[in-house]
């Protein structure tokens, strides 16, 4: 089970993110900051409406992917990159045919890159990630002890009542938590399906296994599956339809990042490093990810120091965790202003909802402090 990367495919809802950022407001001009992950998010915030995203990744082969899926957006129909991306099904020739219209568009870097690793696009690249090979694998090993048609069920539910119905009938056994009990074991998980970074800093008493399958119920149950990407490409290996994909593949996002396809910039730089000489007043948004989980307390309060210094005011935050809900430094009390309930509130309608999600705006500038 060999990864290209650790992530095909940002496993965050960018509904919430844009929400929680107030992108898209009328007049609105919005420079975003964005941990780019696997690129879907940052597309997905310029598709959503901001006016220019930087993408930043300490990791230059999450910034490859980024770049492909970019590309492929403005070298193909949206269809193509769909299909070309791993989104829905493509034949090898199609997609091989695919990357040559796209390799044109990628600087060099990314270009050598994925021409050595044409056999990995040619598979659809969201499924080189060791995350989703890590799911694939699980998906063949149970779907035959448990049955084939295991979650089509869901996806026939006209109703979110019918869905958590479903659900109950379906998944509410014990072999199911005993499932994600050892799957999600932190030795397991960290040696096969994550980067063992992302879990270094847990401590909860809560198995890994038990919290995952609390919040796998919830991602069946709180939200339409028949519209939720992430649990279709999790439960499925594929998108139900064109109409079941991340914001930047939809038509309107789709038309959306091609007109501001110079708004997206990639660097490949620790996010630290990169704040450290941003001028200010770069940007006034910014998207964290999970990067509460990654960074250790001090680290994470000098990304903060960082983020109020140099972001322009009125300013938003949002950044996610799932192991570690990390404090804000007692000198950046009232300076930067956490909304919880908004972050219940997301948390609620997130279409992938293993996290707690932090919302988080500066209002007054800096030095005006
Ligand atoms: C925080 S991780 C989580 C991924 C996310 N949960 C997802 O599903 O896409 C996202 C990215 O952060 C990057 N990252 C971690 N620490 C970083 C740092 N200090 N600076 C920049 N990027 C970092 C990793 O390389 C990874 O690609």
């Amino acid at each position: 089970m060999t990864h290209l990367y650790n992530f095909g495919l940002s496993q965050e809802d960018e509904r919430t993110e844009a929400a929680a950022l107030a992108l898209g407001a009328y007049g609105s001009q919005d420079r975003v900051l964005s941990v780019a992950s696997a690129g879907d998010m940052p597309l997905s915030l310029l598709a959503l409406g901001a006016e220019s995203v930087i993408a930043v990744d300490v990791d230059p082969r999450q910034l490859h992917l980024t770049r492909l899926k970019a590309a492929a957006v403005r070298r193909l129909d949206r269809e193509e990159a769909v299909r070309f991306l791993g989104f829905m099904p493509a034949s090898r020739r199609s997609r091989r045919r695919w990357l040559r219209d796209v390799l044109p568009a990628l600087p060099p870097d990314a270009r050598l890159f994925w021409e050595w690793h044409e056999e990995e696009a040619v598979r659809g690249a969201i499924w080189a990630g060791r995350y989703e090979r890590y799911i694939r694998w699980l998906m063949l090993l149970v779907k035959p002890l448990v049955g084939f048609r295991l979650f089509e069920p869901l996806f026939e539910c006209d109703s979110l009542p019918e869905q958590r119905a479903c659900f109950e009938r379906t998944f509410d056994h014990p072999k199911y938590r005993a499932i994600f009990r050892l799957a999600f074991h932190p030795r397991v998980y960290a040696r096969r399906g994550i980067d063992p970074r992302s879990l270094q800093f847990r401590s909860s008493e809560q198995s890994l296994g038990d919290q995952f399958f609390d919040r796998f119920r919830a991602l069946c149950t709180a939200t339409p599956a028949r519209q939720n990407h992430l649990l279709q490409l999790t439960a499925l290996g594929r998108v139900q339809s064109l109409d079941s994909v991340p914001e930047y593949l939809t038509s309107h996002g789709f038309a959306a990042v091609r007109a501001r396809a110079d708004g997206l910039a990639c660097l490949a730089e620790d996010l630290l490093v990169f704040l450290e000489r941003a001028p200010r007043g770069a940007f006034n948004k910014a998207h964290l990810s999970n990067l509460a989980d990654w960074l250790p307390q001090l680290r994470f309060e000098q990304a903060m120091r960082l983020l109020y210094a140099r972001m322009a005011t009125p300013a938003r935050l949002v950044w996610r965790f799932i192991h570690v809900d990390r404090p804000l430094p007692a000198d950046l009390a009232g300076k930067i202003r956490i909304d919880r309930p908004l972050g219940e509130r997301l948390v609620a309608r997130d279409r992938f909802p293993f996290y707690g999600v932090v919302p988080a705006r500066i209002d007054t500038a800096h030095e005006e402090a």
